[in-house]
């Protein structure tokens, strides 16, 4: 029994639900009525996407290097690669939503009267569910990878 495995597996585990109920409240929020007090939760719920998905790249690594089964495992596994590059894709496709949820905030902030533009709420929705989207597909890779299938 290896301690350090457990720890990073448990870890591994709790962000990457955390990131998904994160992808799940932004989904949500962005299709009701985005008042002030919503667009100020938005931001902030997003300084917590920026985290966890460091923290998951931080703890995913160390479960790469000090994991059971060693680094060799997973780096000549297409299938680890295909997993890493849908969480890049997922982590582009949250860069328009982040720089629209700290500008919306920012205008709400000095304007009371401020109404998010339709348009750019829809370009929002769409990157957010295009990058839930994606996200669903990292475990189906991180399955398979998992149990020996890419090589
Ligand atoms: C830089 C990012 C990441 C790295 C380096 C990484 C790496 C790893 C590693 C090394 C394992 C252990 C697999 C094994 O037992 O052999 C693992 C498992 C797992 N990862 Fe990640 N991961 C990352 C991001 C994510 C994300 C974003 C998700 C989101 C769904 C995720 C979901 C999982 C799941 C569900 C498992 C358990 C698979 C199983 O045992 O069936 N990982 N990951």
């Amino acid at each position: 029994m290896d301690t350090t495995d457990l720890v990073l597996a448990i870890a591994h585990h709790v962000l990457v639900f955390s990131l998904a109920g994160i992808i799940g409240a932004e989904f949500v929020l962005t299709r009701g009525d985005l008042a002030a007090a919503t667009l100020k939760r938005l931001a902030g719920i997003d300084r917590h996407y920026g985290i966890i998905a460091v923290l998951i790249i931080v703890v995913g690594i160390g479960r790469v290097f000090y994991g059971l089964k060693g680094w060799e495992f997973y780096v000549y596994n297409w299938v680890f690669w295909a997993k890493m590059t849908a969480f890049a894709v997922v982590g582009l496709l949250s860069i328009i939503p982040t720089i629209r949820f700290v500008s919306w905030n920012r205008q709400a902030s000095a304007s009371p009267s401020f109404q998010v533009p339709a348009a750019e709420l829809a370009s929002v929705k769409s990157y957010i569910r295009a990058g839930a989207f994606i996200f669903l597909l990292i475990p189906v890779f991180a399955a398979a990878m998992a149990r020996g299938y890419g090589y």
